[in-house]
């Protein structure tokens, strides 16, 4: 019987969120600071490494590995990895910003991708550019119709609700996931890293307000469906795409977290909120191909799982100083 991954605070961990580059040919606002420097490529697991990773997380019990960024389908050689684990007993899903889908995403679905989520702020072009600092809406779109047609078990949005950002679009971007058949989550931004373009206490808008502004239009039913994952779901009475929240500002959900994230140095996290780590890129280069005792260093993380994050919007300093693309999302 395999061992399980359990916390001091009794949870379960059985959901990796793995980041395959800090790369990205986006510049989200609430992600990365203009000019990010990247990580030069000693610091940077390999492919093998990062394969190795995950067949040791799949050992380990886990059931679910999201592969994240940067944008993960920026790195060269991804669908060699994609395709590797794949094959693992693992419910395989990405978090894209969906530039690359359209030349990729039916070799994503080949591979065994189950699900795909897809970061999309903005349908319109001059605010979509503001947001992301790049001018591939189009491109994004097409990516989104041909994930559609690769024919994924679901496809997601996600859209970070900023004010005087896009806290306008919130009914636009229901509607064209309806229109597209697929779902779409709202997000509140979570202070990591340090951004000088807005003010992150000033941009916050709820999940409660927003769904007040979706209710306005389509009233929403509560659901207890769950993707392993932090959002909270609704329905729509007319409507197969499903409406989620993810709060981590109005409704902490530490309490359920099933989930830790490995960066692309090697770096396991044990919360996105928190510090705690362990540098399973030291462990992996130390002893190469000794798969028992990167399981081990995993384990053994198992202890240092804080219980919640402490986000706190009024700070004027970052409590977390990665940014998020150097975090996985
Ligand atoms: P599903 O598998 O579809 O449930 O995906 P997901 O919502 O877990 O993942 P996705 O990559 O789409 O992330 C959406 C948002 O949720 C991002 O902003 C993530 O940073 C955030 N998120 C995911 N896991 C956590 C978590 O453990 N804590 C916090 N605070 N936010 C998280
Ligand atoms: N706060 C909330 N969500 C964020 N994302 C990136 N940075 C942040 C942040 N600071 C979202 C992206 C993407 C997902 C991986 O994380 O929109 O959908
Ligand atoms: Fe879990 Fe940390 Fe996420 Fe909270 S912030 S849900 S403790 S990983």
């Amino acid at each position: 019987q395999k061992q399980a991954l359990i916390d001091d605070f009794g949870r379960r961990v059985d959901y990796v969120r793995l980041s395959v580059t800090d790369r990205c040919d986006f510049r989200c606002v609430y992600c990365m600071s203009e000019k990010m420097e990247f990580l030069p490529k000693q610091q940077v697991l390999t492919l093998e490494e990062i394969y190795n990773v995950a067949a040791s997380f799949s050992d380990l019990g886990v059931k679910k590995i999201r592969l994240t960024g940067g944008e993960p389908l920026v790195r060269r050689g991804v669908m060699d990895l994609i395709r590797e684990i794949g094959k693992l007993p693992v419910d395989l899903v990405i978090t894209t910003n969906g530039s690359q889908l359209g030349h990729m995403a039916g070799d994503l679905k080949d591979a065994g991708v189950s699900r795909l989520n897809i970061s999309l702020d903005s349908l319109q072009r001059d605010r979509f550019q503001r947001m992301t600092r790049s001018d591939k809406l189009d491109q994004v779109l097409a990516g989104i119709d041909a994930a559609r047609e690769a024919g994924f078990e679901r496809i997601k949005l996600n859209a970070v609700v900023m004010r005087g950002r896009n806290d306008d679009e919130v009914l636009d971007l229901v509607d064209f996931a309806r229109d597209k058949q697929i779902d779409v989550s709202f997000i509140e931004e979570m202070p990591l890293g340090g951004i000088t373009e807005h003010d992150r206490a000033e941009a916050y808008c709820s999940s409660d307000e927003v769904q007040q502004i979706i209710e306005q239009r389509y009233p929403l039913l509560a659901t207890t469906e769950r993707t392993a994952g932090p959002s909270r779901y609704f329905r729509m009475n007319d409507s197969d795409s499903r409406v989620g929240f993810i709060s981590p500002h109005s409704h902490n959900f530490c309490s359920e977290c099933n989930r830790v994230r490995v960066t692309v140095e090697g770096r396991l996290l044990l919360c996105l909120g928190n510090e705690h780590s362990v540098d399973l890129r030291k462990v992996m280069r130390a002893n190469p191909g000794d798969r028992a005792l990167l399981q081990q260093a995993i384990i053994d993380s198992m202890h240092l799982k804080p219980e919640r994050h402490w986000f706190d919007l009024e700070d004027d300093e970052p409590q977390i100083i990665r940014f998020m693309n150097m975090t996985g999302g």
